[in-house]
C-alpha cells in the first residue's frame, strides 16, 4: 500500500546495470525470494517491480536502518534486464525511477550496458548509487553472512582486503571518466553531489545493510518534498507487460507512479492503435516482497496509491502496449487525459525509412531499443511496431526493393499462426532472437552473405 493521504509516497527505485551482474539477484536477497533461478539462462526479460516494506527493509539492515527515524512507506524496486537498455522507464517525459542502484560486477568492472545506464540516469538527472556486487568472489575472500561491509571487512586478510580495493578503486576511477565523482559510501558526504559505492554480495548478503540505509537515508533526506504528494488524486503510471490471466483475459502490469487507481475507475492505456478507453474491472496487487513478474496470487483491491506495482484487469486490454502510459480518468476530462497519452505515444515513435527492414518488439521500450541498434549499424527501417509477426508484416516485408530488405527483424515476439504459411509462400527472412545484439548480428551475416 501507498503512503496515508498527506503520507509520503513510496519512492521508485531503479536496478541497472550489465547483464550477469547480479541485479535480480541483489533484489532476490532483499525480498527473500529466488526469481533469478527461474529465468531461462538466468536472464531477465521483462521489467519488473517488487513493493518492499520499511519492514522487510529494517529488519534486512539491521542496525543500520531504525525503522522509526522513517516515514516513507518502504521501496519500490524495479529490476531491468541487462542485455539492452531501458529507455523507456519513463514517466510523463521523466524518469520514471525516483533513485537508481547501479550494480557493478567488482571483478568485471565497467561494461557497455553499465555505462548505457550511467549516460541514462546523467541525462534524466537521477541520483543513484553503485552496488559494487560479488565482493565474496575475491581471492581469499572469508565470508560473514549478513553483516555490515566494514566489519566483514576488517575481519578480511590483507590480501583479501587489498585485492577488493584495487578492484574498487579501478570502479571508482570509471565512475571519475563517466564524469562523476565518487567514493566508498561512508565518505561521501552529500549523495546528490557524489556518487556512493557500496561494496557487497547479492549471494552472501555483506554490504546490503548498507545499501538499503543510503537508500532509505537518500529518498528521506533528499527526496521528502518529492514524496509529499497527493496519493489520492487520480493515478498516472507506465505500462510493464500486457499478460493474459485466467478468469481476466488480457490484463496489464502496471507501475502506478502517481495518485490513486480504484476498482471502479475510468482508464486511458495506450494501445497499438492508440488510446484504449476502458473500465478497471479489478485491481490485483502482488503481496509485500512478490515480484509481479512472476507472482501467481494476488490480492483483488479497492485501490491502490503510488508508488505501486499493480496488475489492472479490464476489457479491451488486448492491444495494449508494454512501455505505454495508463491515467485515470475519474474527475478530470476525458478529452485531455486522451490527448496527454496520445501525445506521449507520439513521443515514443520510431522513425522510419521509405526502404528498409520490418522490425517487431515486444515492447516499446524493446523497439526503441532495437531501433536505436539498428541506426548504429546503419540498418534502415521500413516499419517498427510493437506486437507478434502479423500476416500484414510479411506483405509489407516483401514490398522491398532489394533482397537484404524484405526481412523481418522479430525481438521476444512470436510468429501468429496465419503468418507462418504466408511467410513459407513469400521470399521473406524471418530473424528471430531474445538478444538485440545476436540479432543484429545474425542479420548482418545474412546481408553480408547475400552481397558476397
Ligand atoms: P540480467 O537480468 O540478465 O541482466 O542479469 P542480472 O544482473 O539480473 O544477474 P543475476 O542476478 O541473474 O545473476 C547472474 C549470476 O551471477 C547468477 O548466477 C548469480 O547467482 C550470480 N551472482 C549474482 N550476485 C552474486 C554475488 O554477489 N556473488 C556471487 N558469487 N555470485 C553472484
Ligand atoms: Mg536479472
Amino acid at each position: 500500500d501507498g503512503a496515508e493521504p498527506g503520507g509520503l509516497r513510496t519512492p521508485i527505485v531503479a536496478v541497472l546495470g550489465h547483464v550477469d551482474h547480479g541485479k535480480t539477484t541483489l533484489l532476490d536477497t532483499i525480498r527473500g525470494s529466488a526469481v533469478s533461478e527461474g529465468e531461462a539462462g538466468a536472464i531477465t526479460q521483462h521489467i519488473g517491480a517488487t513493493a518492499v516494506p520499511l519492514d522487510t527493509v529494517s529488519e534486512m539492515a539491521g542496525d543500520l536502518v531504525d525503522p522509526t527515524d522513517f516515514d516513507l512507506p518502504g521501496l519500490l524496486f524495479i529490476d531491468t534486464p541487462g542485455h539492452h537498455s531501458f529507455t523507456t522507464l519513463r514517466s510523463r517525459g521523466g524518469a520514471l525511477a525516483d533513485i537508481a542502484v547501479v550494480v557493478v560486477d567488482v571483478n568485471d568492472g565497467f561494461q557497455p550496458q553499465t555505462i548505457e545506464a550511467l549516460e541514462i540516469l546523467q541525462r534524466t538527472g537521477t541520483p543513484f548509487v553503485v552496488a559494487a556486487n560479488k565482493i565474496d568472489t575475491t581471492p581469499g575472500w572469508n565470508p560473514n553472512d549478513g553483516l555490515p561491509i566494514q566489519t566483514t571487512y576488517e575481519k578480511q586478510s590483507d590480501s583479501a582486503t587489498s585485492r577488493l580495493d584495487e578492484n574498487l578503486y579501478e570502479i571508482i576511477g570509471d565512475l571519475s571518466d563517466e564524469g562523476f565523482s565518487a567514493d566508498l559510501y561512508w565518505r561521501v558526504q552529500n549523495f546528490t553531489k557524489n556518487v556512493g559505492v557500496v561494496p557487497l554480495s547479492a549471494i552472501t548478503s555483506e554490504g546490503i545493510p548498507d545499501l538499503l540505509a543510503v537508500l532509505m537515508g537518500l529518498s528521506q533526506r533528499y527526496m521528502k518534498e518529492q514524496m509529499a504528494v497527493d496519493v489520492t488524486g487520480p493515478g498516472a503510471g507506465t505500462v510493464l507487460e500486457v499478460k493474459d490471466e485466467r478468469g481476466f483475459g488480457a490484463t496489464v502490469d502496471v507501475v502506478l507512479y502517481d495518485g490513486s487507481i480504484r476498482a471502479d475507475d475510468e482508464i486511458v492505456v495506450g494501445g497499438l492503435d492508440g488510446p484504449i478507453i476502458t473500465e478497471v474491472r479489478a485491481l490485483l496487487q502482488p503481496r509485500p516482497n512478490a515480484e509481479i513478474r512472476v507472482e501467481k496470487r494476488f490480492d483483488k483491491v479497492d485501490e491502490v496509491r503510488a508508488a505501486a506495482g499493480i496488475k489492472v484487469a479490464a476489457p479491451e486490454l488486448d492491444d495494449a502496449m508494454a512501455g505505454a502510459p495508463i491515467r485515470v480518468v475519474r474527475d478530470q476530462n476525458r478529452e485531455a487525459v486522451i490527448d496527454e497519452v496520445e501525445a506521449e505515444l507520439a513521443e515514443i515513435q520510431v522513425s522510419t525509412e521509405e526502404e528498409g527492414v520490418v522490425v517487431k518488439a515486444d515492447t516499446l521500450g524493446s523497439l526503441e531499443a532495437m531501433a536505436n541498434a539498428l541506426r548504429e549499424s546503419e540498418i534502415p527501417i521500413l516499419r517498427a511496431e510493437v506486437g507478434d509477426v502479423a500476416p500484414r508484416d510479411v506483405a509489407v516485408a516483401s514490398t522491398a526493393n532489394e533482397e537484404t530488405h524484405r526481412v523481418i527483424l522479430g525481438f521476444n515476439v512470436d510468429v501468429l499462426q496465419n503468418a507462418e504459411s504466408e511467410l513459407e509462400e513469400s521470399e521473406v527472412r524471418l530473424f528471430d532472437d531474445d538478444v538485440i545484439y545476436q540479432l543484429v548480428e545474425e542479420y548482418e551475416g545474412y546481408v553480408e552473405e547475400i552481397e558476397r
